[in-house]
């Protein structure tokens, strides 16, 4: 029996049920960036697997903000900024002229390494505000209940359900970031992009994050930037290095699953990175 005999036995995929959780793929395909004249990427090309935590690590400079700026079309705010290439979002692709900018926005959000809530805002607000921006509709009760359901992902919930109107502002560093992710899940994201998000915390509220992020990896692909290597081993499953040497354009050296990045890489240049031989 030859290959397409043998899948003709498989039974169809069934089609999603509403609200039925669909994990998309999301895929870099030969992505090169300028500011002006200055390359910054170089043909970079990665797949990163639905479901799964995908970490991107390098030194400073390499690229990766504007690799992940790119997968979500943030880049394109930047007036010198320019682009080749494609995403593609489960075979889609996000740059193509049919394509428009806030369906990208809406279905890949972005969490950035300076917690960004609005600190006049009341918590319930914060959650619900990605709501209006993208022209959602919902009702009092579904608010209510969304407000709940992302607080809850965001495993902040219990810290905050007695006080839903104090501003945003009022809550703690590692607080805030997590408000920023539920405001991120409201608009349901196929793809979560997270630029350092703990960067600026302590370890208890990264570990906290980190854990939030397990969970949430059952319901959204999520890629992570981040410097701290044992949280990219410690959330990670599948790692890529950029690496822009000598004011050469970001590339990526190595990529793959992340044990085998950290214990087994084939580059030296993974190995000395990794074991914090440079960067
Ligand atoms: N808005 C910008 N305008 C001009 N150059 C930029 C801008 N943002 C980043 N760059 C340059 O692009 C390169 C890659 O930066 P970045 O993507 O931030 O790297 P990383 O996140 O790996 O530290 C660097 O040389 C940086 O100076
Ligand atoms: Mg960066």
């Amino acid at each position: 029996m030859n290959a397409a005999d043998s899948t003709a036995l498989l039974p169809a995929v069934p089609a999603p049920t509403p609200g039925e959780v669909r994990l998309a793929e999301i895929e870099a395909r030969d992505i090169t960036a300028w500011f002006g004249t200055h390359k910054v990427l170089d043909r970079v090309s990665l797949t990163m697997d639905a479901g799964a935590i995908t970490a991107l690590i390098g030194p400073s400079g390499c690229g990766k903000s504007t690799f992940l700026r790119i997968l979500n079309r943030m880049h394109e705010l930047v007036p010198s900024a320019q682009l080749a290439g494609e995403v593609l979002l489960d075979g889609e692709d996000i740059y193509d002229p049919s394509k428009r900018l806030i369906d990208a926005r809406r279905a890949i959000g972005m969490v950035f390494q300076k917690p960004n809530p609005f600190p006049a805002m009341s918590i319930r607000e914060n959650v619900l505000a990605g709501l209006k921006l993208t022209g959602t509709k919902a009702s009092r009760s579904d608010k209510e209940q969304l407000v709940e359901s992302c607080l809850t992902k965001g495993g902040l919930w219990n810290e905050v359900k007695d006080r839903l109107d104090a501003p945003g502002g009022s809550l703690s560093g590692g607080q805030q970031q997590r408000l920023c992710i539920a405001r991120s899940l409201a608009i349901k994201p196929r793809v979560l992009l997270m630029d350092e998000p703990c960067s600026a915390l302590d370890p208890t509220s990264t570990r906290v994050i980190e854990e939030t992020m397990l969970e949430l990896a059952h319901e959204v692909t999520i890629v992570i930037v981040t410097h701290n290597m044992q949280q990219a081993a410690r959330v990670s499953s599948k790692c890529a290095f950029f690496l822009a040497s000598q004011g050469t354009p970001g590339v990526i050296v190595e990529h793959g699953d992340t044990p085998t990045m950290f214990q087994n890489p084939r580059d030296q240049r993974t190995s000395d990175y990794v074991n914090g031989r440079f960067g």
